[in-house]
């Protein structure tokens, strides 16, 4: 996976203020130099988008979103839009985060018009799937995964500058990780996925992040890993010195 430009994004999640997305933003902009080897993203809140993008002008730094409408506008109460996302200064949207998949009936085939709809208006997806524990213990991890794939980008031609996320539900915000082994034989698994259902150029060009309770301790070891690269960060992305830390272990 050499050639692959290995990514760290920070998922805000429901955190942050606007006032308090300024200071932490303000804090990264201090903090990276621009010289990092991984690109760097952050997603905040949408009412804190704005400002962060001021905040983080002439930064190395992108901006993104934590989810999108696949409408282009109307009457979609409480929906923000592909283009309103843009014009915020957004490069990168998350799609399917399974926090949207366990409480707010995100499905896969939501999850494909929202991927449509990003792409075309030149958003990159970040693209989350990941089992449970009860699936995994099931020994279904695999089939999940695979389904999600499969599901979301169901009658695409073309993925575009997807960025895939795997996510273990059971990983993420409970402070343990998968093992980089666990981690890497559903890395290839996945890739092996996107070969099947695009080519192999497609598959060996496109990154792969992990998350779920990736910390500066262990992100190394997760990092090293052929096919893993990049992460998607929740927790420790609140805090620029255990984000940046992170950035640092991407190499
Ligand atoms: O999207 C990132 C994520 O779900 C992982 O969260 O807090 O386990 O790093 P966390």
């Amino acid at each position: 996976g050499g050639m692959r430009k290995k990514l760290i994004a920070g998922n805000w999640k429901m955190n942050q203020t606007p006032s308090q997305a300024v200071v932490l933003a303000d804090a990264l902009k201090k903090t990276v130099s621009g010289k990092e080897a991984a690109e760097i993203v952050v997603c905040p809140p949408y009412t804190a988008l704005i400002p962060v993008r001021d905040a983080l002008k002439g930064s190395s730094i992108h901006l993104g979103a934590q989810d999108l409408h696949w409408e282009d506008q109307g009457a979609f109460t409480g929906k923000i839009s592909a283009d309103m996302l843009l014009d915020a200064g957004c490069t990168h949207v998350i799609i399917g985060h399974s926090e949207q998949r366990t409480y707010f009936h995100e499905t896969d085939a939501t999850v494909n018009k929202k991927l449509i709809k990003a792409l075309a208006g030149g958003l990159v997806p970040i693209f989350c799937i990941g089992e449970t524990l009860e699936e995994r213990d099931g020994g279904r991890a695999f089939d999940v995964v695979k389904k999600q794939l499969e599901g979301g980008f169901a009658g695409m031609k073309d993925a575009g500058h997807t960025v895939l996320a795997y996510e273990p539900v059971w990983a993420i915000g409970t402070g343990r990780n998968a093992t980089p082994e666990q981690a890497q034989e559903m890395h290839a698994f996945i890739r092996k996925t996107i070969a099947s259902l695009f080519s192999a150029a497609v598959a060996d060009g496109m990154r792969i992040l992990y998350g779920g309770s990736m910390k500066p301790d262990n992100a190394a070891g997760l990092l090293a890993q052929p096919d893993i690269d990049g992460g998607l960060i929740g927790g420790a992305a609140l805090k620029a010195d255990s984000f940046y830390g992170i950035v640092k272990a991407a190499g």
